[in-house]
């Protein structure tokens, strides 16, 4: 769904508006048209699925948007200074965070936002496709350009659980993270983060973060009976391009408080945020599973497990089965 130049211009009129409304008078001195061209827009931007109710006298008011990502609609009220300087939206490509990666080599800036409608060949950790159906999630990668040390790598993903635990609950929604960065709604996985980092032994350059979220699913293919969406959790649509606003405007703060080094508080909220301390686990990772109790979390966000012979193993990353 692509919006003209005008049309653009006049849809941020009537969101800067906050609800009111604007006389025809005062839109068309403002795009410099005339009122019959206001009112074309008017028809076009409702056959594009907004709901625009104009009343004599009083003129226009935004009653709501189409449920469509839009790179107009995202930057809409977005208050943020890095994240979503850029915002690319498509309505069907394999992966964002492949087209991430390759705008991300092509010199995008940190704060480069990817969204897609859809993925055909949306990718989850260790090797694992990413069910991404059209029009009922949010799929997206941030690009950012940190310059941390390299050892602090599991932190860009400790603050995106945190980000996106954050705006689930504001909807009224309990969430618990699943070390390291699955979010779990009553056992289900609501979304999945995988982030893909380009470093030298000592610094972080750039890293892309992919986030999954199922937001507005009915229901899910029978062989991913472990996944739900919010719509399933709360019974009814949620807002899309709202929770993504909130997600970057989130990001923004937490990703500043990683640059500011504010590792221990972040750990210590982390750890807080999942139920795993003390349980008896198995942790695949690599070729190996080790079995053992989960003792701790690390300053630098590993997770500590005590094997049966009381060995320590820290991990910082793989598959944990409670
Ligand atoms: C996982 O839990 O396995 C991670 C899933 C990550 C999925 C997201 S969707 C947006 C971004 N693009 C991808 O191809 N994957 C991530």
């Amino acid at each position: 769904m692509e919006l003209n130049k005008k049309e653009i211009e006049l849809v941020k009129i009537l969101h800067n508006n906050n609800g009111k409304f604007i006389s025809g008078e005062n839109i068309s001195d403002t795009l410099g048209v005339s009122r019959t061209a206001v009112w074309k827009y008017i028809k076009n931007l409702r056959k594009k699925g907004y709901i625009i109710e104009s009343v004599p006298r009083r003129g226009y008011h935004l009653v709501e948007v189409p449920d469509k990502i839009t790179v107009t609609e995202v930057l809409a009220g977005l208050k943020t200074n890095l994240i979503g300087k850029e915002v690319r939206v498509f309505s069907s490509i394999d992966s964002t965070n492949n087209k991430a990666r390759e705008l991300a080599k092509g010199g995008a800036s940190g704060g480069t936002i990817v969204i897609a409608e859809e993925q055909t060949g949306g990718k989850g950790r260790l090797g694992r496709k990413w069910y991404s159906p059209p029009y009922t999630g949010l799929w997206f990668s941030v690009i950012v350009r940190p310059h941390l040390p390299s050892n602090r790598a599991p932190f860009l993903t400790i603050i995106t659980s945190l980000v996106v635990k954050k705006a689930i609950n504001k909807l009224g929604i309990e969430v618990l993270i699943k070390w390291p960065n699955d979010i779990l709604i009553r056992g289900k996985k609501v979304c999945g983060i995988l982030s893909e980092i380009m470093a030298t032994p000592d610094v972080i350059n750039t890293a892309i973060i992919g986030i999954g979220i199922n937001v507005n699913q009915d229901s899910f293919p029978s062989k991913i009976p472990l996944a739900t969406s919010l719509k399933q959790v709360c019974g009814h649509n949620v807002n899309r391009i709202e929770l993504l606003q909130d997600i970057l405007m989130e990001f923004e703060n937490y990703y500043n408080r990683l640059k500011d080094g504010c590792y221990r508080d972040l750990v210590t909220e982390w750890k807080n945020s999942m139920d795993i301390l003390g349980k008896e686990v198995d942790i695949v990772a690599g070729n190996e599973i080790i079995s053992g109790k989960v003792v701790s979390i690390s300053r630098r966000g590993e997770l500590v497990l005590i094997d049966p012979d009381g060995n320590k193993h820290l991990f910082w990353a793989g598959d944990v089965t409670l």
